[in-house]
């Protein structure tokens, strides 16, 4: 990749002609860490308070990290927009205002961890990656303490 003008303050290089590219969303949402196999003294002893019965909401983001090279005729790897419509479509719709144990269907039967979350976001969004950008990561924020990376299988 060689463009004269292009400076690239905001990309960071990962390898010779690659860029990686950044961006989130949030939504809200509520869960409980439940393991239905478990008792509720056992999910209590391993998830703590993060099992009472009742749930406990989120104010998540979620980052999706992008590589690919930059089309010398628009500056960019990929339009911030284009990857916005997808996690919108994709996530937001789908989990935004919902109860992540009850309300969602890639999500029955599975305990709604940030890890699990990362897995399952990652393989909704990976197909909408194409033309020379690829998915690199995954990260589920269920606070700035709280984060989760998936980087899909080499
Ligand atoms: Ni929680």
């Amino acid at each position: 990749m060689s463009i004269p003008w292009f400076t690239p303050t905001h990309l960071s290089a990962t390898e010779p002609g690659m860029f990686t590219l950044k961006t989130s969303i949030t939504f809200a949402a509520s869960h409980k860490l439940w393991n239905e196999n478990w008792s509720q003294s056992k999910n209590f002893e391993v998830y703590g308070k993060c099992s009472n019965p009742n749930g406990h909401g989120h104010n998540y983001t979620v980052a999706v990290k992008v590589k690919g090279d930059v089309n010398p005729n628009t500056g960019m790897v990929i339009n911030l927009d284009d990857i916005k419509r997808v996690l919108k479509s994709h996530i937001y719709e789908r989990v935004d205002h919902k109860n992540l144990n009850l309300d969602i269907d890639f999500l029955k039967g599975k305990v709604p961890t940030a890890e699990i979350l990362a897995f399952e976001f990652w393989k909704l969004l990976v197909p909408h990656f194409c033309n020379g950008v690829e998915l690199c990561a995954v990260t589920v924020m269920e606070s700035e303490k709280n984060v989760v990376t998936y980087k899909g299988e080499d």
